[in-house]
């Protein structure tokens, strides 16, 4: 593994379209799930050598809203992966200080998964090291028509003033509201699209997408694309001048 890494420069928070497994099956002449299951094995991977990079925050878009569309078998084999992926790393996960978190609606997902996730999170939410935020049953724009709502419901009952409703303010009704903003994004598996993940998110996020198929990314793949990160300067709408004498990492 070569590290040309920044140390001083990582991304505090790292977002992940993992794409790309059912592809990877194919090639093989395999069934889909068998791509699935062999994500997994890299989701494992990239959890860990995001912890030892020190990354905060690293989310992963493991199901989407839309993906409910897939015939049933692939939604059944999903979600019975991910119960047993959760099942089986919760130990490890907490024994390495990570505290997982979930975005989207855990409540759609099938009980034992549901129950599975809610259980690990509060086992692990005092844990300080990497942040892991699975995004599950997720879609944007649900998230967004959600946290409308949630607003709409304290406009009406009058405990919050339209006035006082300003971007800081709706963010704090999303599912990440507590999380800062995706650094950096990386979509695998060779589509150039967002496929509804982070919309609101990732104004200024740096986005890197690769060929690679998720089964065969790994941390060197994962190294590569914070290596190319770190040659991007990041102005936020400012000039190359002002941003020169920044420190936009810290
Ligand atoms: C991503 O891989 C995993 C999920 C969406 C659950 P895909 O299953 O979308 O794989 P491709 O894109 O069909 O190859
Ligand atoms: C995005 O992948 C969702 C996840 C990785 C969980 P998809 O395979 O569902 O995206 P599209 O359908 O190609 O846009
Ligand atoms: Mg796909």
């Amino acid at each position: 593994m070569t590290l040309n890494l920044d140390l001083l420069k990582i991304p505090k928070h790292v977002a992940i379209i993992m794409d790309g497994n059912g592809r990877w099956a194919k090639k093989q002449g395999l069934d889909r799930i068998h791509g699935h299951l062999h994500g997994v094995k890299v989701v494992k991977d990239i959890v860990k050598i995001s912890n030892e990079l020190q990354v905060n925050y690293l989310t992963l878009y493991a199901f989407s809203v839309e993906n409910w569309n897939r015939p049933k078998e692939e939604v059944d084999a999903l979600m019975e992966l991910l119960a047993e992926t959760i099942a089986n790393e919760t130990q490890e996960l907490h024994q390495n200080n990570v505290r997982l978190r979930v975005i989207g609606n855990l409540t759609e997902l099938t009980p034992k998964a549901s129950q599975l996730f809610s259980e690990a999170m509060t086992l692990t939410q005092n844990n300080t090291s990497l942040n892991l935020i699975m995004a599950l049953n997720y879609s944007s724009h649900s998230e967004i028509n959600t946290a409308l709502k949630k607003m709409f419901h304290y406009l009406q009952s009058n405990q919050l003033d339209s006035k006082d409703i300003t971007p800081t303010l709706f963010q704090q009704f999303l599912d990440t509201a507590d999380i800062p903003n995706p650094d950096l994004l990386i979509r695998t598996g060779g589509e150039f699209r967002v496929s509804n993940f982070l919309l609101y998110q990732i104004a200024y996020s740096e986005l890197y997408f690769t060929q690679t198929l998720w089964p065969d990314f790994n941390a060197q793949s994962f190294i590569n694309a914070i290596e190319d990160y770190q040659k991007r300067q990041r102005r936020f709408g400012m000039t190359s001048e002002q941003i020169a004498n920044t420190n936009i990492y810290t």
